[in-house]
C-alpha cells in the first residue's frame, strides 16, 4: 500500500518524495526533493500536477488506491519543468479520456517535450473549472518559475495549488507545515527562493496581490509540505524577498591558490566582525553555490575575493560568477578583493560581476600580490570595517 493522505475534503496529495536526491539541476538538495501531485475527488476527479518521470508508477499507484484511473477528468498542469509534468506521458496512457488543462505556453512546452497532441484545455487568468461542489480558479504567475507557470485554486476548500512558488526541497514524511520542525521548512522556503526564484523577484508582489484576493485555508505547492499553520509567515516572507529585505550580514565568498586570498577573506571578516554586523565566510571549493546564495538572500552585502589564475579568477570563482550575475540578487552592496603573482586580472572581473550581478560596488580595490605582509593585513582588516559599516548603514 502507498500512503495516501487525505489533506481536505476529497483533496488527496498523491506525489512522491525522493528521499536520496542531493541534486537539482545544480542546487544541493541535502534533505531531498517532493514532487507533490494533488488529486480532487468531486463529481469531476482532477489531478494537479504530475510527478517526476521516475516517479511516475508510484503516482499512478497511489491515485489507483483513491480511484480509477480511466475516470479522471482533468489533469492540471500548472507548470511543466520536467520535475512535475515528465510524468504526464505515463498517465495520460493510463487515462486517455483526460483533458490536460494549461496555459497556453504550457500547451507549446508539453507539445515540444513529449511531441503528444493531448485534448488540450487552455486556460488564463480568470478561468474555472466546475468541478461539482468546488470549482478551480486559474491564476497565473509566468515567470515563477516558467513563462508557463500558473496555480490553481480550489473553492471551498479554499486551497492554492502554488506549483513551485512556496516550495521547498525537503523530504518529510507528513505533509503539513506544523507537523515538521518549522525552522527547517522556513530554511528551506527561502534557500528554494534564493536558487529557483530571485531572478523574478520583481513579479512577485503581483502575485501576492493575487493571492490576497482570495481566502487561503492552505497553500499546498508542488515542493515539499503544506502551509496550513504558516501562511501568514511564508506570505510575510515573500513580500520581504519581493522587496530585497536584507539586515547587515556580510557574506564573503573566496577560493585560494596557496592561501593568500584566504588570509585576506580571514582578516576581512575580522573586520566586519568588529563592525557589529554579523559576518560569514564561505569557500567555494567547500560550500555549494546555492547555500551561499541562500545566505546571501537577507544579507545586506556581499564581498567577493579571488587569486588570480591566468590573468582572470579562479574556475570555482568563474562558476560562482556566472551564477550570481543570473540570479541578481536585489538591493546588496558589493567589494572585491584578489591577491596575484606578477600581474593582476582578477579584481576588475570580480568588480565588473558584482556590477552585472545588479550589485553596487562600494569600496576600492583590495589587490594584493604574492602574500600579505603586516601592514596589508591591517589593511584587510580595515576593509572589512569600512565596507560594513556601509552595509550597516544601508540595513533595511
Ligand atoms: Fe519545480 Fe520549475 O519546477
Amino acid at each position: 500500500m502507498m500512503n495516501n493522505v487525505q489533506i481536505a475534503k476529497g483533496v488527496y496529495s498523491v506525489g512522491a518524495v525522493d528521499w536520496t536526491m542531493r541534486d537539482f539541476h545544480g542546487y544541493a538538495t541535502p534533505r531531498g526533493i517532493t514532487y507533490n501531485s494533488y488529486l480532487i475527488v468531486d463529481e469531476k476527479i482532477c489531478l494537479i500536477d504530475t510527478v517526476k518521470a521516475p516517479f511516475g508508477a508510484e503516482l499512478l499507484e497511489r491515485v489507483s488506491q483513491i480511484v480509477d484511473l480511466t475516470k479522471i477528468d482533468y489533469i492540471v498542469c500548472n507548470h511543466t519543468e520536467p520535475d512535475h509534468a515528465s510524468a504526464l506521458p505515463m498517465v495520460m496512457e493510463k487515462a486517455p479520456q483526460a483533458k490536460v488543462v494549461l496555459t497556453a505556453q504550457g500547451k507549446e512546452s508539453i507539445i515540444k517535450h513529449y511531441q503528444k497532441d493531448y485534448d488540450f484545455q487552455v486556460v488564463k487568468e480568470g478561468d474555472a473549472l466546475d468541478l461539482g461542489r468546488n470549482q478551480l480558479k486559474f491564476i497565473t504567475l509566468p515567470m515563477l518559475h516558467w513563462p508557463d507557470s500558473m496555480a490553481s485554486y480550489l473553492t471551498g476548500e479554499e486551497i492554492l495549488f502554488s506549483n513551485d512558488a512556496f516550495g521547498q526541497h525537503i523530504c518529510t514524511s507528513n505533509p503539513f507545515d506544523d507537523e515538521n520542525e518549522i525552522h527547517d521548512i522556513m530554511q528551506e522556503a527561502a534557500k528554494y527562493y534564493a536558487n529557483i526564484l530571485l531572478p523574478y523577484t520583481r513579479l512577485v508582489g503581483g502575485a501576492l496581490k493575487k493571492a490576497e484576493t482570495v481566502p487561503i485555508k492552505m497553500i499546498a505547492p508542488s515542493h515539499g509540505v503544506i502551509w496550513r499553520s504558516h501562511i501568514t509567515d511564508i506570505l510575510k516572507k515573500y513580500e520581504q524577498w519581493g522587496t530585497g529585505y536584507h539586515d547587515d550580514t556580510v557574506v564573503i565568498v573566496y577560493d585560494t591558490m596557496w592561501g593568500a586570498t584566504e588570509d585576506m577573506a580571514r582578516r576581512i571578516l575580522e573586520g566586519v566582525a568588529a563592525s557589529g554586523a554579523k559576518a560569514k565566510l564561505h569557500r567555494l571549493k567547500t560550500s555549494a553555490m546555492s547555500d551561499i546564495m541562500n545566505d546571501i538572500l537577507e544579507a545586506g552585502g556581499v564581498i567577493l575575493g579571488s587569486s588570480t589564475q591566468h590573468n582572470t579568477v579562479l574556475a570555482t570563482m568563474g562558476g560562482f560568477l556566472s551564477y550570481i550575475q543570473g540570479l541578481k540578487p536585489v538591493n546588496k552592496l558589493g567589494a572585491a578583493f584578489s591577491a596575484h603573482g606578477w600581474a593582476g586580472g582578477a579584481q576588475k572581473i570580480l568588480e565588473n560581476s558584482l556590477e552585472a550581478a545588479g550589485i553596487k560596488v562600494e569600496s576600492s580595490e583590495l589587490a594584493l600580490k604574492w602574500v600579505t605582509s603586516k601592514d596589508e593585513k591591517e589593511q584587510c582588516f580595515n576593509f572589512g570595517l569600512e565596507f560594513a559599516k556601509k552595509v550597516q548603514a544601508n540595513k533595511k
